[in-house]
């Protein structure tokens, strides 16, 4: 199910018709109705709605919009107005709504609003998934590198990487890179941007992939400001469909942001030695503040498996006490190829096990977040 819609209507009677076309227009849910925005404000979180639908008839409703697009980072904003116009729906945008739609609407014109939306450039769904180890050397890079390659074969969709490992980034080096701007500059400029102008702050590595490279030096980490990265990445979700974070190691005020700011968190190990699952369990101990969505939004991948076995899985999950969400094979000749290359290993060899671990673990995430792979 693609959209989850929060809708706000005054009048009950088109709120009765607009339930009603919600319900009739395919690939959408109504996730709950509220004839006032103070509902909306106070309890619609739960929901997780990623389009509000807005009656704007009312001044009290516009005024709302700022503090909508806070308490939904992740929504789009769509208005609902009697008449058209063209200086009203100005007024909207430039408080954070996508657009205006008449009311009543029927199934076919929402459907038909939202594709303008998006063929515009706006992105209606967006996903926007953190990588993070606690540890480090986990082969995450490779990960992330790998796994923006395969959602965007897979779905024909531009697909951005940042590279948040302050200190240490190396995506440009992997996709071979060679920036004139990086996360450090995008995070300094994020209030005066917008999304068309922040895109020129990324470069591109295939036709689809496009990453915002990391710090130039380890002690421009020091200049980004958490808040504004967690600005930065509303702005990138806007203009890309799939957003991945290659974060830096363990837990900081900006990793921890970066995560809540996201919908979905790959926690990344590699089973190397004892020692790792120890810290592991550390790790997800302290994940355990995210109460009940944690199992939704953390995804535990182990990376470099040899025993890529069922049983070794249980035991391994028996161990940890959380569910493993994937095993992706050790397939150093591979990598190691794919490094000496400057390439990628699933571009190399779209077949081999590690692309296709990658393939089946978005393919089971599909439904679950707004990954959209279709079973194949
Ligand atoms: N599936 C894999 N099979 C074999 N080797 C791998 C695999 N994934 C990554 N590697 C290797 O592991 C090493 C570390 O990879 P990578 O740089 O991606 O890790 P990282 O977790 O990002 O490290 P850092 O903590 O330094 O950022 C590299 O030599 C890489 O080639
Ligand atoms: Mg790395």
């Amino acid at each position: 199910m693609d959209f989850r819609v929060l809708l706000v209507e005054n009048n009950s009677i088109i709120l009765d018709q607009s339930v009603n076309a919600i319900n009739k227009a395919p690939g959408f849910t109504l996730a709950a109705k509220y004839k006032d925005s103070a509902g909306a404000l106070g309890q619609g979180k739960v929901f997780r709605p990623n389009l509000i639908l807005l009656d704007i008839d009312s001044e009290e409703n516009i005024q709302v919009i700022p503090k909508l697009v806070r308490e939904y980072p992740h929504a789009t904003i769509l208005c609902l107005c009697t008449q058209w116009d063209a200086e009203l729906t100005a007024r909207v945008m430039r408080a954070g709504a996508a657009g205006c739609l008449v009311k009543p609407f029927s199934a076919p014109e929402l459907v038909d609003a939202v594709k303008a939306l998006e063929s515009s450039g706006q992105n209606v769904t967006s996903e926007v998934i953190t990588f993070f180890s606690p540890k480090g050397k986990s082969g995450q890079t490779t990960f992330v590198a790998n796994t923006a390659l395969r959602l965007a074969a897979k779905e024909q969709k531009n697909v951005a990487i940042i590279d948040a490992n302050l200190q240490f980034g190396d995506m440009a080096i992997f996709f071979n890179l060679a920036p004139t701007t990086t996360i450090v500059e995008a995070c300094r400029d994020v209030k005066n941007l917008s999304p068309v102008s922040l895109t020129s702050y990324f470069v591109p590595a295939t036709a689809q992939v496009s990453v915002l490279c990391g710090t130039r030096k380890p002690e421009d980490a020091e200049k980004i400001i958490p808040k504004n990265f967690v600005e930065l990445i509303g702005m990138v979700r806007s203009r890309f469909p799939y957003v991945l974070i290659d974060l830096s190691v363990g837990f900081s005020e900006f990793t921890v942001s970066a995560m809540e700011a996201s919908d979905l968190t790959f926690l990344v190990a590699s089973e190397d030695s004892v020692f790792e699952n120890r810290h592991l369990k550390k790790a997800l101990y302290v994940f355990e503040g995210w109460g009940d969505t944690l199992q939704d939004k953390l995804k535990l991948v182990y990376n470099r498996v040899q025993n890529t076995s069922n049983a070794y899985k249980q035991q391994l999950e028996e161990s940890i006490g959380y569910p493993i969400t994937a095993f992706l094979p050790n397939e150093y000749d591979l990598v190691s190829r794919a490094a000496d290359e400057g390439r990628m290993a699933s571009d190399i060899r779209p077949e081999s096990k590690l692309s296709t671990a990658i393939n089946q673990l978005l393919r089971d995430l599909h439904g679950k977040h707004q990954i959209r792979w279709e079973k194949s």
